[in-house]
């Protein structure tokens, strides 16, 4: 057996996986955001340790085998959550979060200093709010005394992973998001350190994903019931970790994921091609592969605010029970989903959403087909720019609230134009973590080679010529709708 850990947003969720990779137990834990002012986001690092402890010891109490059987345990992360710590290696103050957005000021102040050029350059990717550089300025900024006090810093699961294991490492695929690494060279960017002031040894060494970096303390092993003997691997970001437990391991695989907000990511075996910061340009926990990713920020969002403000209904399948009797189109009518502003490729967090073509003959399921298909034109843009980038992207995997709904499994391939494939079980970054783990572990000789054991094809949607050519015309007019309705909210 082998454990994968996500350590997510809102929850630490853990699984026992097999080696015909069947998942034998599932425990979830969750913990609060801390919220002390409008844009901060905040958590208790020790919530993330007493969490996950208490997870695994429910694991292990309900797990019927000899636990010297459980051999190797890896992690998933949230990504560009700071933590600090001090020469005792005792945390400084709380984490800050991904999705905390004070540091609009300290972004300005990287493109200043680096040039944005310069940064996409050497970072592969734009200075955005949520990365970790910023926030680690904005802590030498207002907290100068905290600072003076912080030997090194890590991201959420290197500091769990620190406190099973007593070592401190960050692997390439978390360490992408920080704006200190060198993407391409895989090493943390001299540069940036030198412009900022910041010491070599203020970073963690790096290694590879599916690395062995210890076993876990006498002390763990004793309050979780876990063997001394389990092999402790680096792990990766939650969204390498969601691409290896869906397969995303060769060049033209793109996984379509959609929750509140959607993503879509293509893997890359090249570190050369420029997106203009347009995408998120990351090394993957595979060694040498990369991966880029485009981000919808109200995606199933956009479909449950619709619900609520309109329909009044409790469950989604019943909101989406009549759209097959609403043609290609949704006769007319579009919807943008720029509800909550739009990352890509627009990056714009002003912008807000539409209905236009509004007929009096329209129906509430009309609306429903366009918001759907208002999701998928977004996500497309997103699938356009790797395209546009010489990718041949022909095969697309589809998880989260996307995959549920057959129609709209259909309108993925239709609108993407490439074939949709629907996967039997779903595990999203935890199964890639335990992948890791696997892989580690020796059982396979590749990732790829465990990910095809672990992970199987239920369905394949295949895209509808007549559908295809209908979409490619409205999503024409999708595009200019950005353009005209700018101004509205400048
Ligand atoms: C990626 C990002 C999020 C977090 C969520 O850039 O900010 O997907 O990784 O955990």
């Amino acid at each position: 057996y082998v454990i994968g850990v996500d350590l997510g947003t809102s929850a630490v969720k853990i699984l026992l996986v097999n080696q015909n990779g069947e998942v034998c137990k599932e425990v979830s834990k969750s913990y609060s955001l801390i919220s002390e002012k409008s844009g901060y986001s905040e958590q208790n690092p020790e919530d993330w340790i007493e969490k996950t402890t208490l997870g695994l010891v429910e694991l292990v109490e309900e797990f019927d085998g000899d636990v010297n059987n459980i051999e190797g345990i890896s992690f998933s992360g949230q990504m560009h959550g700071l933590v600090l710590v001090d020469q005792d290696k005792q945390v400084l103050r709380n984490a800050i979060l991904w999705n905390d957005t004070r540091t609009t000021k300290q972004c300005e102040e990287i493109y200043e200093v680096v040039g944005k050029q310069r940064l996409l350059e050497i970072t592969k990717n734009p200075a955005l709010e949520g990365f970790t550089l910023p926030k680690i300025l904005w802590v030498k900024e207002h907290e100068p005394e905290i600072f003076a006090r912080s030997s090194v810093f890590m991201l959420p699961k290197d500091y769990l992973r620190y406190r099973m294991t007593g070592n401190i490492h960050m692997d390439y695929s978390d360490a992408a998001g920080t704006l200190l690494l060198n993407v391409a060279k895989r090493g943390w960017s001299h540069e940036i350190l030198n412009l900022f002031d910041l010491s070599p040894e203020f970073c963690p060494p790096l290694v590879e994903s599916h690395m062995f970096v210890g076993n876990i303390t006498a002390e763990f092993a004793q309050t979780t019931g876990l063997s001394e003997t389990i092999k402790v691997f680096a792990g990766g970001a939650d969204n390498a970790c969601g691409a290896i437990g869906s397969g995303i391991l060769s060049e033209g695989k793109t996984l379509c994921s959609i929750g509140t907000s959607g993503v879509v990511l293509s893997y890359e075996e090249r570190n050369d091609l420029d997106f203009e910061g347009k995408v998120h340009y990351f090394n993957h926990g595979e060694e040498n592969a990369y991966y880029t990713m485009g981000v919808t920020l109200a995606a199933g969002y956009s479909l449950s605010w619709f619900k609520e403000t309109f329909a009044k209904l409790d469950a989604f399948e019943q909101l989406l029970e009549d759209i097959d009797e609403v043609p290609v189109g949704s006769n007319g009518l579009l919807f943008t989903p720029y509800i909550v502003g739009e990352r890509t490729p627009h990056a714009d967090s002003n912008i807000r959403g539409s209905f236009i073509g509004i007929d009096a003959a329209h129906e509430r399921k009309h609306f429903v087909r366009a918001v759907l298909e208002g999701i998928t034109f977004s996500l497309n843009e997103s699938i356009e720019i790797f395209r546009n980038s010489g990718k041949t992207i022909d095969s697309i995997v589809s998880i989260g609230g996307g995959a549920k709904n057959e129609t709209w499994l259909q309108m993925q391939a239709d609108i993407f134009n490439a074939k949709i494939e629907r996967l039997t079980s779903e595990q999203g970054p935890g199964m890639g973590a335990a992948i890791l783990a696997a892989y580690g572990c020796d059982w396979f000789t590749s990732l790829k080679e465990c990910a095809d054991v672990f992970i199987q094809t239920s369905k394949t949607y295949h895209p509808i010529p007549k559908n295809v050519e209908t979409y490619k015309n409205i999503f024409t007019i999708y595009q200019q709708v950005y353009t005209q309705t700018k101004m509205l909210n400048d």
